[in-house]
């Protein structure tokens, strides 16, 4: 392997430099003006595979936007390694946070600076360039891989499941791998074991016919605004626990070993307020703060809106209110019957002076974990430790990539959860970046865990 190293340090600005191209493409999924750049973006991780010595590379189209395959198979024998990321980015907005536009890399304090650095084209072109430099080197990988690269995570991956589906007889995989997520801290290196699924809701009010001048109108109809406001405030008690009865039926106690792992990690509660800018927390009673991000699910208001928003004022009494909710769901929180549940509780604490929808937004999926005895846990804590001197600590993660549950239902496999971000990496916020010491070194334990599986 020393003779791989070698061959990427030696070529460390070139590698740097393909980064920079990746992250010049504004491949921002949610965003229809974008569709075009999200295809070229396609086009190009096509490109970077069949340059990194892949075979079979393929820009296959869905209904949204492409999904890019590439594979080498040719160590039979071996165990089969589905490596997944996405090439899709967030949006970009608010602009004028931005030290330099989302899309012209900046090099400043060891970090590159663009959106989609850390989240997740870095961590994409990390495992394509470990995989080019390894065939490069020695003409082979001591495993087979299928790289799946998509451009819809970033809008909940609505079209991979019926994908990977479609294609579950050619991919025998003995795992998936993913490097989507965060690192404890610098050289401290993390494996996640859990992820929080995800469902989306959108919730409309309807009032009177059109909106009405409120003080010829106000004390006589019911405001729509305040109607929708009251219901979602009846949702939570004062702790923060969720009030509509079942939202935790499927949720299953904490499992003793697991709460006991995550109480000794090297957590400091008071260094994460101050990081957030808060003297404090809310939440539920009875749950470390981990437990409540990890393991518990929870129901967000993501947006609550209507009638007026403009400058100044406006007497204005709406015809509609609207709301985008989200929940985040634990293993065996099933997202269909948890949908069903709160529109239920929803249509029916609605008053009757007003009309209420609530539908889903596409997206989204189920919770995963892995249990802490998997086997290919030892090859990746070894491959990390090797690489940053740092024993590498399972951890949870409150956040969501939707397919990873897909992987175990329909392929049947579990999935590596290695993260490179640093968790000041600014994912999805202004001036996103990647630590660029920790991109070098992480390419090198993924040349060492290829070897290790
Ligand atoms: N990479 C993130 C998820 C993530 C973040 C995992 C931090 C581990 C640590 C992913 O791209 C993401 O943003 N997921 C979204 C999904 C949604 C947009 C459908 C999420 O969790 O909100
Ligand atoms: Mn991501
Ligand atoms: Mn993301």
């Amino acid at each position: 392997m020393e003779a791989i190293f070698r061959a990427l340090r030696d070529a460390c600005a070139a590698r740097q430099e393909q980064l920079e191209a990746y992250l010049r493409l504004p491949s921002i999924s949610s965003d229809p003006r974008h569709k075009g750049d999200v295809a070229e973006c396609a086009r190009f991780t096509a490109h970077l595979l069949q340059q990194a010595g892949l075979e079979q590379v393929v820009v296959h189209p869905t209904p949204g936007h492409p999904v890019v395959v590439g594979s080498w198979r040719g160590a039979p024998g071996r165990p089969t390694v589905l490596i997944y990321g996405h090439y899709d980015v967030q949006p970009v907005d608010p602009l004028d946070q931005w030290v330099q536009g989302p899309f012209v890399p900046r090099y400043h304090d060891q970090r590159i600076f663009a959106r989609g650095a850390t989240d997740d084209k870095g961590q994409v072109l990390m495992h394509i360039q470990a995989v080019a430099a390894i065939l490069r080197e020695t003409g082979g990988l001591p495993v087979n891989v299928i790289f799946l690269l998509e451009g819809e995570e970033e809008i909940g991956s609505p079209h991979l499941p019926a994908f990977i589906q479609s294609h579950r007889a050619e991919w025998a995989v003995d795992l998936a791998l993913v490097s989507d997520s965060y690192m404890w801290a610098e050289n401290r290196p993390a494996i996640t074991t859990l992820l929080r699924g995800l469902v989306l809701l959108d919730v409309v009010v309807t009032g009177p016919k059109r909106d009405l001048h409120s003080g010829s109108f106000g004390g006589a109809v019911a405001n729509p605004l305040e109607m929708l406001a009251r219901l979602l405030a009846s949702l939570k008690d004062d702790t923060g626990t969720v009030r509509i009865p079942g939202f935790y039926d499927a949720v299953s106690p904490p499992a003793a070993a697991l709460r006991a792992h995550w109480a000794q990690l090297p957590f400091d509660e008071g260094d994460y307020w101050h990081a957030l800018g808060l003297s404090q927390g809310w939440g539920e009673v009875g749950y470390s703060l981990l437990e409540r991000l990890w393991m518990r699910p929870t129901l967000e208001i993501n947006g609550l809106w209507g009638g007026h928003t403009g400058p100044g004022g406006k007497t204005v009494l709406p015809s509609l209110a609207h709301a985008k909710l989200s929940m985040r769901l634990v293993p065996d929180q099933d997202p269909d019957a948890m949908v069903a549940l709160v529109k239920g509780h929803l249509l029916a604490m609605a008053p009757p002076q007003v009309t209420i929808e609530v539908s889903r937004i596409p997206g989204g999926g189920c919770a995963a974990s892995v249990p802490h005895d998997w086997p290919m846990l030892q090859a990746a804590r070894r491959a990390l430790r090797e690489s940053f001197q740092h024993e590498p600590l399972l951890i949870g993660e409150g956040s969501s990539i939707p397919v990873v549950a897909d992987f175990k239902k329909w392929l049947g496999v579990h999935t590596l959860l290695i993260g490179f971000g640093l968790p000041d990496a600014n994912a999805h916020a202004p001036n996103e970046s990647l630590h660029l010491p920790t991109f070098h070194t992480g390419i090198e334990s993924l040349v060492r865990l290829l070897h290790y599986l």
